[in-house]
């Protein structure tokens, strides 16, 4: 809160420089701006309550200056995180970081394994028991280009993690985000849904061959799918989705590619950092879906740059978003009676 108070010395924000980000520049960018008040206004001392499928990055090297940029970037500017972490001990480690380093303690961890659904309901059940409110809920963790497996429930990773598991966890906080409306999903989806195809024969690859890019792209076509799909559904209790690209960010999310193309990924290293946002770059997407002021009037739509963008035609296509729903609603065991 005090941070929010002192907003002309906040550097963490910089939504609105982002064009800048686009040369490619390596360098953090210096940016004292502060968040216009229209855009503090709601969240500043209200004690909003935000859950993040958070991108901890544990123990292991990172490229990036500015480390769990988005969990900073939402306590600089005054709200309470919820951390929903796999690891306890390195989560509760990571938050004792972001207090520290942003001066707001007002953030808690708890356990959320996307790989199973127990877990999904259990961290649902434990987070509405525990907090009174959900103004923003990010759904951001993914896994990119696996090998092929399966989570606990039988679902091939890529799409179980990266989608099934965040649908049913979003259905089962509805009720939190419909009673504290206005409020708002934002899905970290990506540019890789270009191309991307819902496999509806076949989701899991039982009986298509395995290509670990083709199932990345369908996990995030089906975050684009759902964004607009909850958009419609959710419009009239004032609940906003956005689904977004976040920019290429130098982050671990290429661990796989590089077990499976080492001499490649080597080669390329060193001119793609370059063109590569740093984590803090990376963040100020989802910041902008989450707290600008007026955004639901696009409910529904596909963010880039902090700027509006138009998905593929194949993350428009509405009849697919139905489809994807009904499925997987099926597949979590989700009833819209409970
Ligand atoms: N990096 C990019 O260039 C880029 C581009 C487009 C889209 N995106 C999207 O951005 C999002 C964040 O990715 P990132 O770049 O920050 O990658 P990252 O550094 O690998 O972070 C992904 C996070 O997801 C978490 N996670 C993975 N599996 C999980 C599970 N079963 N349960 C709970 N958490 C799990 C990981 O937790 P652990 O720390 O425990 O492993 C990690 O913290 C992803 O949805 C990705 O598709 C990234």
């Amino acid at each position: 809160m005090e941070r929010v108070e002192n907003k002309s010395a906040c550097k963490v924000w910089c939504s609105y420089c982002c064009d800048s980000h686009q040369s490619g520049t390596p360098e953090e960018v210096d940016c004292r701006w502060s968040l216009p008040e229209s855009n503090t206004s709601r969240w500043k001392n209200s004690g909003d309550h935000w859950s993040q499928h958070w991108d901890w990055k544990g123990d292991r090297p990172r490229f990036g200056t500015k480390r769990f940029a988005t969990v900073c970037m939402c306590l600089t500017i005054g709200a309470r995180v919820v951390m929903a972490c796999r690891d306890m001990r390195r989560g509760e480690k990571a938050a004792s970081e972001v207090r520290r380093s942003t001066g707001n303690g007002n953030v808690v961890v708890r356990q959320l394994d996307l790989s199973s659904l127990a877990s999904v309901r259990e961290f649902a059940s434990k987070l509405s028991a525990t907090e009174d409110r959900l103004d923003i809920l990010i759904n951001n963790a993914g896994v990119m280009m696996c090998p092929r497996s399966l989570t606990e429930d039988g679902f091939e990773t890529q799409l179980g993690v990266n989608h099934l598991a965040h649908f049913l966890l979003t259905m089962l906080l509805l009720d939190m985000l419909k009673s504290s409306a206005p409020s708002r999903v934002v899905n970290v989806s990506s540019i890789a849904h270009v191309g991307g195809k819902i496999n509806f024969e076949d989701l899991f690859y039982n009986k298509t061959p395995y290509d670990s890019l083709v199932s990345y792209r369908q996990s995030k076509l089906a975050n684009l799918l759902f964004s607009r799909e909850l958009a419609r559904r959710t419009r009239a209790y004032g609940v906003s989705a956005f689904a977004l690209h976040p920019g290429v960010i130098r982050t671990e999310l290429g661990r796989y590619v590089e077990t499976r193309y080492p001499l490649l990924s080597a080669l390329l290293r060193a001119p793609a950092l370059l063109l590569m946002k740093t984590p803090k770059q990376g963040a100020q997407t989802t910041i902008y879906c989450a707290v600008t002021e007026g955004l639901e009037m696009h409910t529904g739509c596909y963010f880039s740059d902090c700027k509006l963008k138009e998905p593929a035609p194949e993350g428009k296509d509405d009849l697919a978003a139905m489809r994807l729903w009904d499925f997987s609603a099926k597949l979590v065991g989700y009833n819209e009676e409970d």
